[in-house]
């Protein structure tokens, strides 16, 4: 059966170009000659029934803003069987047959428990700064997050060498690494601290203590704001007891969620909103659509999270190698 009408909605952390996606759904929508409501904050605006229909000219002018227009929410109530039961009821009342969900994991597993359910079609999009889904080598977001990132650790270099000294710097990235792995690459870093490995402190002022004696003006240690060691301050005070250094520490914090998006991130945006579009009227349902070795690729809903996406290791032994 045709669908005619369909929702989109964004949930958990805003990503820049999330918009640049709404966008691209609404406009492939009116394309497919479908109505598009937007759900506003995520599954919470769900169960509140606040919802807004999206025409063509209700997405202009938003491909260049970060956050998202619908703005968005983490809402417990949608992991209770009450709360699923409150949103098919609405999705029904609203004669909303199939959505679109943008987001992250936390998005997806709210997606797969609605799919299904009383015949509602869902596609997930992964939109999300820190870049753990599963299938997919790009998040929306992600390459916005990283360029915000790097650009202050630019900065941070000029007076980091200026006055000799170390400076530890936290990035995002929930429980793992991919921001501060990209990161520290791209920002030149002496050392990233990230949760997929050991954190060494005796290693690391060697390495500090080495790159001084080697005639660096400045070291840049990128910290994961989920490594083991807690977060950037207690790394750089156990250096400081061991080193005695004068130190700096920037946690760079939601800078890295906001902005306009970069042209990577508002084409990948715009590619996945309209795949996920023609995915929903070919009748597909239960898949996060993404983007993987250049191809739109359909990866199971469950899988986006249970399944554990690797870091590239090449990328993480190179690190040490270039610092040198
Ligand atoms: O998931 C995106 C993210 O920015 C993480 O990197 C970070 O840990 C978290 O969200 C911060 O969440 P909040 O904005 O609720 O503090």
């Amino acid at each position: 059966m045709k669908l005619k009408k369909i929702g989109v909605l964004t949930s958990g952390g805003d990503a820049p170009g999330m918009n640049a996606c709404i966008r691209a759904v609404v406009r492939c929508g009116v394309k497919h000659k479908l109505e598009v409501i937007g759900i506003r904050r995520g599954y919470a605006g769900l169960l509140e029934g606040d919802l807004v229909r999206l025409d063509a000219r209700a997405v202009a002018n938003i491909i260049q803003r970060g956050g998202t227009i619908l703005e968005t929410a983490r809402c417990e109530e949608m992991k209770t069987a009450e709360g699923l039961k409150k949103a098919v009821a609405i999705l029904q009342q609203e004669g909303i047959e199939g959505l679109i969900t943008i987001g992250g994991g936390g998005t997806f597993r709210g997606a797969l428990a609605l799919a299904g359910v009383g015949g509602i079609k869902i596609i997930g999009i992964p939109g999300t700064i820190d870049n753990d889904v599963y299938g997919i080598d790009y998040a929306i977001g992600f390459d916005t997050a990283i360029n915000t990132a790097l650009s202050a650790i630019d900065k941070i270099r000029d007076t980091a060498g200026s006055l000799q000294r170390p400076f530890f710097i936290e990035v995002m990235g929930r429980d793992r690494g991919f921001i501060a792995l990209d990161v520290g690459i791209a920002g030149g870093a002496e050392d990233i601290l990230i949760p997929e490995t050991e954190t060494k402190i005796e290693e690391l002022c060697l390495d500090i203590k080495r790159s001084f004696e080697r005639g660096k003006k400045c070291s840049i240690i990128v910290v994961a704001e989920g490594d083991e060691a807690g977060g950037v301050f207690p790394v750089a005070q156990q250096v400081w007891e061991r080193l005695r250094l004068d130190y700096r520490v920037c946690v760079l914090g939601h800078i890295q969620r906001g902005g306009s998006p970069t042209a990577r991130d508002r084409i990948l945006a715009s590619k996945l909103g309209a795949a996920a579009i023609d995915a929903l009227a070919n009748g597909k349902t239960g898949y996060m659509v993404g983007e993987l070795k250049g191809k739109i690729t359909f990866t199971p809903l469950r899988e986006t999270w249970e399944k554990r996406k690797e870091l590239d290791n090449n990328l993480l032994q190179l690190v040490k190698v270039l610092a040198t």
